[in-house]
C-alpha cells in the first residue's frame, strides 16, 4: 500500500504528508515541482524515513507521473499541487491556468492511464482526491446562507476560476470514465508552515519585523478560518470513506472578518512578545488599496462531512490562532529563510504605493 501526493512540500500538502507519517508506515510519494512555494525545509524531519520518497516533478508531466505510477503503485492520489494565491494570479494568471487547469487535466489522463490496467479488485479500490476551495462558489452577501455542496460555481478570481476549472475537469473524469474521485472544498486555512504571502503568516512576520500590518480595503471582509491540521484530518476521512464522485465542503464555523483576525494576532503578540515600546503591535495596522475584485464574505456549511463522515474540527480559531502564533515565534530559521530576496521582490511588488 502506498499513496501519492502531488504538491507536498507547500503549505497544506506539506502539514498533511507530516500529519500522515505521525500516523502510519503506509509509504508516501511526495511530489512536487518545488515553486517558489515548494519549501523541502517543511519536510525536512521526513529524510531518511523508509517509507517516504520525494520526487521533484510538474503534474502536467505525464511522462514522469506515468512512470512513477507504475512503479510504485498507489492506491490513491491526492493532490494539491497548484498556483494557490489570489493577489498573484491577478498579477499574472498564465501560471494558474497552466498548473490548476492544464496541469491538473495531464495529471487526470496520467492517472486514468494507470487506473484503466488496474485489477478489477485494485481499480474499485483506487481514489483521486482532489484538493479544491470554496472561493469556487464565489462571494457571499452579508444574509446569504454558507456555501453547500450544492451551490452553483461563481468564480470571481483567476485563482478561483481556474480551480473551478479543475474541478469541472475531476468530476467530469469520474462521470464519462469512471474514474473514482473524490472533491473537496476548504475554506481559508492557517496554522504552521504557511508561506508569508497570505495574511495570517504576514502579520505575524510584519509584526514582530516592526513593518506595516497592511489591510485590503476597509478589512470588512469576512472569511472562515480553519487550521489546518484539522483539514488535514478531513482530507484524511474523505479519503477512507467518502462517497464516489462527491464533493465534501470542509469549514470551521469560524467567519471572522480580516481587521479581527488581525487585531486577534497583535494582542496575542502583545502578551507572548510584547513590543520594546510597550505600545500595541496594532499600532501598525495600515489600511492600503483594496484586491481588485476582492470577494466580500466566504463561508462553509460543513454538516455533510460531518453527518456523512462524523468530521469535525479539533481546533477553535482561538486555540488554532495561539499555535500558529507561538510556532511563528519558534521556528525563527524556518520563517527567516522564507523571507529570502524572490519574497521580499513580491512584497515589493504587491504592497508597494498602495498605502492610503
Ligand atoms: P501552496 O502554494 O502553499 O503550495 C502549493 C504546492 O504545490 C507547492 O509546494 C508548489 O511547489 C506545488 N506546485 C505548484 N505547481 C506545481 C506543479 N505544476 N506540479 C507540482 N507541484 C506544484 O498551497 P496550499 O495553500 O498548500 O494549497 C494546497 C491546495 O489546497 C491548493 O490546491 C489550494 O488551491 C487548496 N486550498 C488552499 C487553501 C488555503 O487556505 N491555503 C484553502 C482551500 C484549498
Ligand atoms: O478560501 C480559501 C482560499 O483562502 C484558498 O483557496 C487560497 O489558496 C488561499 O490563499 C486563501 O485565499 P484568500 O485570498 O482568502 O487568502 P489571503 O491570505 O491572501 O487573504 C485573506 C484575506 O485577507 C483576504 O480577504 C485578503 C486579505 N488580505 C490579504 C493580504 C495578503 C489583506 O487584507 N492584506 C494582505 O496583505
Amino acid at each position: 500500500m502506498t499513496i501519492l501526493v502531488t504538491g507536498g512540500a507547500g503549505f497544506i500538502g506539506g502539514n498533511y504528508v507530516l500529519d500522515w507519517f505521525a500516523q502510519t508506515d503506509e509509504p508516501l510519494v511526495n511530489v512536487d515541482k518545488l515553486t517558489y512555494a515548494g519549501n523541502l525545509e517543511t519536510v525536512a524531519s521526513l529524510a531518511g524515513h523508509p517509507g517516504y520518497t520525494f520526487v521533484q516533478a510538474d503534474i502536467g508531466d505525464r511522462a514522469i507521473i506515468s512512470r512513477l505510477l507504475h512503479d510504485r503503485k498507489p492506491r490513491a492520489v491526492v493532490n494539491f499541487a497548484a498556483e494557490s494565491h489570489v493577489d498573484r494570479s491577478i498579477d499574472g494568471p498564465s501560471e494558474f491556468i497552466q498548473t490548476n487547469v492544464v496541469g491538473t487535466f495531464n495529471l487526470l489522463e496520467s492517472v486514468r492511464g494507470y487506473w484503466t490496467n488496474l485489477s478489477d479488485t485494485e481499480k474499485s479500490a483506487f481514489r483521486f482526491l482532489h484538493v479544491s476551495t470554496d472561493e469556487v462558489y464565489g462571494s457571499l452577501g452579508p444574509q446569504d446562507r454558507p456555501f453547500a455542496e450544492t451551490n452553483p460555481y461563481e468564480p470571481n478570481s483567476p485563482y478561483s476560476a481556474s480551480k473551478a476549472a479543475s474541478d469541472h475537469l475531476v468530476r467530469a473524469w469520474h462521470h464519462t470514465y469512471g474514474l473514482p474521485v473524490l472533491t473537496t472544498n476548504c475554506s481559508n486555512n492557517y496554522g504552521p508552515y504557511h508561506f508569508p504571502e497570505k495574511l495570517v503568516p504576514l502579520v505575524i512576520l510584519n509584526a514582530i519585523n516592526g513593518k506595516p500590518l497592511p489591510i485590503y480595503g476597509d478589512g470588512q471582509q469576512i472569511r472562515d478560518w480553519l487550521y489546518v491540521k484539522d483539514h488535514c484530518s478531513a482530507i484524511r476521512t474523505v479519503l477512507a470513506g467518502g462517497k464516489l464522485g462527491e464533493t465534501y465542503n470542509v469549514g470551521g464555523w469560524n467567519e471572522k472578518p480580516n481587521l479581527d483576525v488581525v487585531k486577534t494576532i497583535c494582542g496575542i503578540l502583545d502578551e507572548m512578545k510584547p513590543r520594546a515600546d510597550g505600545r500595541s503591535y496594532a499600532d501598525q495596522i495600515t489600511f492600503v488599496r483594496d484586491r481588485p475584485g476582492h470577494d466580500r464574505r466566504y463561508a462553509i456549511d460543513a454538516r455533510k462531512i460531518e453527518r456523512e463522515l462524523g468530521w469535525k474540527p479539533a481546533e477553535t480559531f482561538e486555540s488554532g490562532i495561539r499555535k500558529t502564533v507561538a510556532w511563528y515565534l519558534e521556528n525563527t530559521q524556518w520563517t527567516a529563510n522564507v523571507q529570502s530576496g524572490a519574497y521580499q521582490q513580491w512584497v515589493k511588488k504587491n504592497y508597494a504605493g498602495r498605502e492610503q
